[in-house]
């Protein structure tokens, strides 16, 4: 039987599909927000309006990513954080709000992560990951949180996570545990602060290529060769300007009843991969109709 070889699709809108002042006055932070799919969201919410601070731990990345948004029209700031220390999250809170008035909202973007057989995985390994994504994004929720309470505003928390959060994967099982944790906190969080006007949500994207994460999660690039094509329903991977769109969206007003949930946004992948006869949908879709009819009982 033959793989499918193509299918009709629309290509991803680049341009904005939201209103310039649809985030207006609004303070917002991205942790890892200097490369990869945080810049990119960040350049979401610019084009929507917002004041936007990025935070990671290489200054120079930070200084040169917030150049690039503001030389595109963006209110950009950098302050460099590690989003592991609670002592220099409070800092960047405190550095924030002195530096543009508040902080509105917050997209957990920060990760790490690496390829290891979990057998091979050494306590400091599985501490590095878990550090930046679990405790990060704690660290981070907690002090923009107590920030919201005490101003008594609203605001919106924003966690980018991945699929394999709820269904696990092999060979990155810090991350997979780091993941769950975000997630579990989200929903926590969701109940918890709803009472304080503080929305709190998540992504799980599937495969949108960064140099970061293709770098450190593709051994080699043979392995992963149609792979979007065999694997994604929608055959192909994602283009940074669809999820910073839904990160948008899930940041502003337009979406003030969207609480304690996880918007997957991966072509379908993940249900492919977990459906038992999802495979078949890899063949030749006429060829598998004859072959289905062939194995009805005869009358
Ligand atoms: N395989 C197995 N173990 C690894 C590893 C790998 N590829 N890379 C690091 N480790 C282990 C080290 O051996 C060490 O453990 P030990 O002390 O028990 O020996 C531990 O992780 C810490 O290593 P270190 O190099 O000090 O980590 P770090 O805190 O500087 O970096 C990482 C954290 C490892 C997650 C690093 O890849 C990173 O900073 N990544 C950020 C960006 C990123 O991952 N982006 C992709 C997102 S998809």
């Amino acid at each position: 039987m033959t793989t499918v070889a193509s299918r009709p699709s629309r290509s991803p809108r680049q341009a904005p599909v939201f209103s310039k002042d649809l985030l207006e006055g609004q303070v917002i932070l991205v942790t890892g927000g200097g490369s990869g799919l945080g810049l990119s969201m960040s350049e979401g919410l610019c084009q929507a309006g917002a004041q936007v601070v990025i935070c990671g731990r290489s200054p120079e990345r930070l200084g040169q990513a917030a150049e690039k948004l503001r030389s595109l029209g963006g209110k950009a700031g950098a302050i460099p954080c590690d989003v592991r220390d609670a002592e220099q999250v409070a800092q960047l809170v405190a550095k924030t709000v002195e530096s543009y008035g508040k902080i509105d909202g917050l997209i957990n973007n920060a990760a790490g992560n690496f390829l290891c057989a979990a057998e091979d995985l050494s306590v400091g390994g599985f501490d590095a990951v878990v550090k930046i994504v679990l405790y990060g994004s704690v660290n981070t929720t907690l002090a923009v949180g107590r920030h919201l309470i005490a101003r008594g505003a609203p605001g919106s928390v924003l966690s980018i996570l991945t699929p394999y959060a709820w269904t696990g994967s092999a060979f990155v099982l810090p991350s997979s545990c780091a993941k769950a944790g975000v997630l579990a906190m989200t929903r926590s969080l969701a109940v918890e602060w709803g009472i304080y006007g503080i929305r709190c949500n998540a992504i799980a994207p599937g495969p949108f290529p960064t140099e970061g994460a293709w770098s450190r999660l593709v051994p080699d690039a043979a392995m992963i060769e149609g792979l979007a094509e065999q694997r994604v329903p929608m055959g192909r991977v994602g283009a940074h300007s669809e999820l910073a769109n839904l990160a948008v969206f899930l940041m502003s007003d337009a979406s003030p009843y969207q609480n304690g949930d996880c918007v997957t946004i991966d072509g379908g992948s993940w249900l492919s991969g977990a459906g038992e006869f999802s495979e078949y949908t890899r063949y030749d879709r006429e060829r598998l109709k004859t072959l289905f009819k062939a194995m009805r009982p005869k009358k």
